[in-house]
This record gives structure tokens, sequence and C-alpha cells, in this order.
């Protein structure tokens, strides 16, 4: 537990808490997922100084990495705090540790964490609301060419077809198979590949999204299985979700 409260932690880790998540929280079909979005400013020379002032808990997780990482990291798991305390876990508690990059929750919790450079989502929720494990993804509306053509590159043709008819609907597409990757190897381990999962969405954001698995990924898990997602739009990004 931090002896420095959040919002002092926030100030001198350059970002500030977002009051609302937009449309895309209010929409999600899951009542039980908590919302914490942050905007970040990246961090300027010297920028690491105060991380001398936070708590051991948080700095003994710190990747050895360039500022820009060490702080979406901080930012991620201070969000990830709110959002777990939001959802019902006592503030002791409410901290997300690290099993490779993959986040570990707290006992009965689930959540899942997306950055960019300029917000920071994370989301949580007690598995007793219903949601075994979930994942979300922030993406850009504006992303690179380099970024373009990965995102083209992981549909298949049918698939491709029908997201391109939508505005946004490939970087939506893009963004839900992060979700789901998220969401699903937590649970079934390995890699999880972009054609492993099929995606339709129409585009409108108060529908759901569908994804379809491919292949089996775990007895639970099998192909032909349907997962629920979720798509919105926030300050110039488009924001995804999966939840089983
Ligand atoms: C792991 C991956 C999904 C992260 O997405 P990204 O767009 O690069 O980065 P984001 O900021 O959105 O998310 C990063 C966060 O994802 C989380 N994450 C990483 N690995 C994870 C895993 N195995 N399970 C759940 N969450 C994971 C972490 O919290 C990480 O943030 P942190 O390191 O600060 O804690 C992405 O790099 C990747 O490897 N994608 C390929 C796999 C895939 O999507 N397959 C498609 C299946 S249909």
């Amino acid at each position: 537990m931090p002896s420095i409260p959040v919002p002092t932690l926030l100030r001198l880790l350059d970002a500030e808490r977002l009051p609302l998540a937009g449309d895309w929280s209010h929409r999600a079909p899951w009542p039980g997922l908590h919302t914490v979005l942050l905007r970040r400013q990246l961090p300027a020379p010297g920028w690491q100084a105060p991380l001398f002032a936070l708590p051991a808990q948080l700095i003994a997780g710190l990747p050895r990495a360039v500022p820009k990482r060490q702080q979406e990291f901080l930012l991620g798991r201070l969000a990830a705090h709110e959002a777990l305390k939001a959802a019902g876990c006592p503030a002791t508690q409410a901290w997300a540790g690290q099993a490779e990059r993959r986040p570990v929750w707290p006992a009965g919790m689930t959540g899942s964490l997306s950055h960019t450079d300029s917000l920071v989502l994370a989301v949580a929720a007690s598995t007793s609301t219903g949601v075994r494990s979930v994942g979300v993804d922030l993406e850009s509306l504006a992303p690179d060419p380099e970024a373009v053509r990965a995102i083209e590159a992981c549909f298949d043709e049918d698939e491709r077809r029908g997201l391109a008819a939508c505005p946004h609907g490939l970087l939506g597409g893009f963004a839900l198979k992060e979700s789901l990757y998220k969401c699903l190897q937590p649970l079934v381990g390995g890699w999880i590949d972009f054609e492993d999962a099929w995606v339709r969405w129409s585009g409108d954001p108060s529908q759901p999204a569908r994804l379809t698995l491919r292949k089996t990924l775990a007895p639970a898990f099998p192909a032909g299985h349907e997962l629920q997602g979720s798509v919105g739009f926030f300050e110039e990004h488009v924001v995804a979700a999966v939840a089983c």
C-alpha cells in the first residue's frame, strides 16, 4: 500500500485521471467491469527523479527500461489499483503483480491494461460478478503507415472485407483481437495467433462484436467457441474489450 496518496503519485508521474471513460464504459455489456482512464504526458528529461518518492512496492516491479516505458508501467499499475478498489478489492490487496509480461491479479479479481502515448486504461472486475477474465486494448485512430500494414495482415480476406466496410473497422477488429489475447492467454497459456480467431463487428459502437475461435485453444475454449466484444471511441482512440 503506497504511503503517498494516489493523486500525488499521478502528479509526480505527469498524469491526470479522466472523469469518464466515454460512452464505451457505459455500453460495455459487463456491469461488473470498473474502468480507470488516465491521460499522460510523455516524460521530460530528468523525469526519473520523482521515482525515488514512490513506494518501494511499485518501484520493485519497475522494468529496467527507457523513461517512457517506466512511466506507462507505473501508470498502468496505479490505474489498475484504482480500478481494483472500485471493483471491491480491499485497498491493501489491490495491486497487480506480473508474470513475464502478463499482469497477475489479486485472488478473486481479474482485469486488463493498455496504454498509448497519451492514454492509460485499466479495467478490473470481481470474478464473483461472472467475469472470469477480461482483455482491453487502446489504439490510436491515426496509426503510422507501418502499423497500418501490420494491422491489415491480421485478418483473412473475408474478415478484412467485412471490417473494412465501416470507418475504423480494421482498427476496431485489431483492438478486439489484442483484447482477446489478453483475455484468453492467461487462461489457456501459450501463443494465440491472429488467425486463431475470426472477428465480426458492424462498426457501430452500440452493437456488440463477435469473436469466433478457429482452433481449439483448451477444452473450455474449443474451435467454434464465441466470445463477445465491445468497441468504442474516446479521445482519438479506439477502445476495445473482450470478456468471458
Ligand atoms: C501482448 C500484446 C497483446 C500487448 O498489446 P500492445 O498493444 O503491444 O500493448 P498494450 O499497451 O495495449 O498492452 C500492454 C499490456 O498488456 C498486458 N499483457 C501483456 N501480456 C499479456 C498477456 N499474456 N495476457 C494478458 N495481458 C497481457 C500487460 O499489462 C501490458 O502492460 P504492462 O506491461 O505495462 O503491464 C501484444 O504486444 C501482442 O503480443 N499481440 C500479439 C498477440 C495477439 O494479439 N494475438 C491475437 C489473438 S486473436
